[in-house]
């Protein structure tokens, strides 16, 4: 059972009880409305309390069902609130902590609502692409009037309890400590004769003037919405809670939620949702691993990656010594964490007590002796491998045993960087994401011989730190640099058959990610690449690449930077104004290599760049560098603005059917540089098999 029945004197309290949040799950369900037929059986019974054990009233769906027939299985949640509301006895919700989702529709079923101050109060179904589909739609609004109701629906912004009192959705609010089922059981006992019994479907949602209103409303939803249709969709189901009558207000509710269901937006909304609790399980490290303590940080390096990496540690809490070589280099990593915050301070987003708090954590070395005693630390300096020999010898020599020593590296094999220790268990790769102290993605790099209790620290530790964790084996580029170098190099091909880097940028940007390549390469610097690709041209001299990335390096157009790079731009202004002499430049390199140049579609350059991205991302899977697609699309939205509405790579290539993948991939096979378009053998396979990479 996962809703206990009880009677107290003539009340009977149901209590839902299905940890973690009481999600509403078939069982849950099921004994809920056992409770309800059990109280209208019992005439000792007059009246009926419904709450929640522990955490929440209700969260709302059960997100182990998500996707799966139970949901639908009745008592659905709809036949729940219909016994509910249909009840010949008065039901109380009480209710506490959190009423989210279905939580808040079942509490709207009720016919009285009593609850405590300061508990959060939603309908987040838009969060994933939907709406309300339990009638919170046509109830909210009853209670709360169209135009706060029409905020919360829409946005699916929690709202505090305090925040909606003197409106209907309450009839008692309490102090936060007060005993709220004693105060729900005599609130029951006062109504329990009371009858016709109140039905929330009864009220009429009254808005003089509410076209008016809700023309302004779709004006300015459509526009805040981008791709996603649920946000309007809300808007216009809770819109006929005003024009239609109560059941055909739920109807059509029923109709839109469908729909939605449907949507590619609402797929990948749930796809991302569930990938992202997907990624924190290892396989092989069950969740009951024992992970290590970490109270203490320290960070190997103050540059651009060392101090924002700071920052997450001082934010979450944990005390952080920042170890330079040199004072000078010391002095300019720690002003700029402290400009950092400053810059929060005046935007309002730190308090001046929180300000004063990090800073607090956040403190400078030169000396190895004084980081002794750090339960981890991140290295954090430049990308040589030399360097990081010499660093990680010294952190074996000095760290105190247990220590995890972790490597910050974008690109250089983490094995060998642990082989340079006499404790390769406990040395793992957290490779952080520019700038560390705003980027989500964290990816965990295990290597061979990364002890399992390590891993499971570390997962644990970006979620305090409030980061995605996606593990990734050992490779050059792990998971997310190792694909992006495919869709660099298509980028780069592109130019020398005919485009230009303003259409490579608005085809990817109209496909939605919020910046194409080349606006990217000008905002991180295009020398970075091109440190990269000099070693590569030595390590592996069969890869090809376009030399006009090199090109416009040797012009010194490192990018916003040096005001140059792929694009021109203007002394404190970061447009991207399109650059004849690049222009030039590129055209001037397609007659060296003999190249006509046509004109590329929009199409051909999407398809080219993401493709690319599926197949290294298929080798990926395949090699066991990711554990699952899912785990591949979480790098990609979280780390690098693959557009949230497609889901990620691997999602989008689902989407596209795998078959279709594969049949544009041989068409560019039979172009330049055909070799890149070599199908993965498992992009092939599950094509020939009719699945996707997430089915
Ligand atoms: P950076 O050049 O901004 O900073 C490196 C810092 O390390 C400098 O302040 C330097 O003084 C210090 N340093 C050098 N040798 C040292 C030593 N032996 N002991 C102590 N400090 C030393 O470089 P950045 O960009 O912060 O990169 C650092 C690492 O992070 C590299 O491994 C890089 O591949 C990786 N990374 C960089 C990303 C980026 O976008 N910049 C993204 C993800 C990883």
């Amino acid at each position: 059972m996962s809703a206990d029945y009880a009677v107290q004197g003539s009340i009977a309290v149901i209590t839902l009880n299905n940890p973690p949040v009481n999600g509403l799950g078939l069982a849950t369900r099921t004994a809920a409305i056992e409770g309800i037929r059990r109280a209208e059986a019992d005439n000792a019974v007059k009246a009926v309390v419904l709450t929640g054990a522990g955490k929440a009233f209700s969260g709302g769906a059960d997100i182990k069902e998500f996707g799966s027939a139970k949901a639908l299985t009745e008592p659905t949640l709809h036949t729940l609130i219909n016994a509910v509301e249909g009840c010949s006895k008065p039901v109380v919700a009480a209710i506490h902590s959190v009423a989210m989702g279905g939580g808040l529709e079942l509490a709207l079923g009720c016919h009285y609502r009593v609850a405590l101050l300061g508990a959060q109060i939603a309908l987040p179904e838009v969060k994933l692409g939907l709406l309300p589909g339990a009638g919170g739609t046509q109830r909210l609004p009853r209670v709360l009037g169209l135009e706060m109701a029409l905020n919360m629906v829409v946005t699916g912004t929690p709202v505090m309890s305090e925040m909606l009192a003197g409106t209907a959705l309450f009839d008692k609010l309490l102090p936060a400590g007060a005993d709220l089922l004693a105060e729900a059981c005599n609130f029951a006992a006062s109504v329990a004769d009371a009858r016709p019994l109140p039905k929330v479907r009864d009220r009429k949602v009254e808005f003089p003037g509410h076209e008016a209103f809700l023309q302004q409303s779709r004006a300015s939803v459509k526009a805040a919405s981008g791709p996603f249709p649920a946000p309007l969709e809300c808007l216009e189901t809770v819109a006929a809670s005003v024009t239609m009558a109560f059941e055909d207000g739920l109807k059509f509710e029923r109709e839109r939620f469908l729909h939605l269901m449907q949507t590619t937006e609402c797929k990948s909304l749930r796809h991302a949702f569930i990938s992202e609790r997907a990624a924190s399980k290892i396989p092989d490290v069950p969740a009951d691993t024992p992970t290590r303590t970490i109270a203490k940080a320290a960070v190997i390096g103050a540059g651009t990656m060392g101090g924002g990496i700071a920052m997450n540690f001082a934010n979450a809490g944990i005390p952080v010594l920042l170890l330079e070589t040199k004072q000078e280099a010391l002095d300019k990593g720690l002003a700029t964490i402290r400009k950092n915050y400053e810059n929060a301070l005046k935007k309002g987003k730190l308090t001046q007590d929180k300000f004063e708090q990090r800073l607090a954590l956040v403190s400078g070395t030169l000396d190895y002796s004084a980081i002794a005693d750090a339960d981890i630390v991140i290295e954090a300096v430049f990308e040589d491998l030399a360097v990081k020999e010499a660093v990680f010898r010294q952190l074996d020599a000095v760290m105190k045993p247990g220590a995890i020593l972790a490597s910050n590296t974008s690109t250089l094999d983490l094995d060998k960087i642990a082989a340079f220790t006499k404790r390769p268990q406990d040395v793992v790769g957290m490779h952080f994401f520019s700038p560390a102290n705003v980027m989500k993605l964290l990816e965990i790099v295990r290597g061979k011989e990364t002890g399992k209790d390590v891993l499971a620290t570390t997962m644990a530790l970006a979620k305090k730190l409030k980061k995605t964790g996606v593990v990734s084996g050992v490779c050059d580029g792990f998971i997310g640099n190792r694909m992006i170098e495919q869709y660099f190099r298509q980028a780069g091909f592109l130019l020398e058959e005919g485009a230009t880097p303003e259409q490579v940028d608005k085809a990817i940007e109209n496909f939605g990610f919020p910046m194409g390549p080349f606006r990217m390469s000008d905002l991180a610097g295009n020398d970075i690449g091109w440190y990269i690709r000099k070693r590569r041209y030595v390590e592996k001299p069969e890869v090809v690449y376009s030399k006009t990335a090199d090109l416009l390096c040797e012009m010194g157009r490192f990018g916003q930077k040096t005001m140059a790079g792929w694009y021109d731009y203007k002394e404190g202004d970061r447009t991207a104004h399109p650059s004849a002499l690049v222009n030039e430049m590129i055209a001037q390199h397609a007659a060296a290599l003999g190249l006509a140049r046509r004109a590329v579609s929009e199409q051909e350059i999407v398809e080219r760049l993401v493709f690319a991205l599926v197949n290294e991302g298929a080798l990926i899977l395949e090699e066991g560098i990711a554990l699952r697609a899912s785990d591949i699309d979480m790098v990609y939205l979280t780390g690098y603005g693959f557009p949230l509405h497609r889901g990620g790579p691997m999602f989008y290539a689902d989407t596209v059917g795998l078959t279709n993948v594969l049949r544009s991939m041989a068409a560019f096979a039979a172009g330049r540089h055909g070799e890149a378009w070599r199908p993965a053998p498992l992009l092939t396979r599950l094509a020939a098999e009719g699945r996707g990479f997430n089915s």
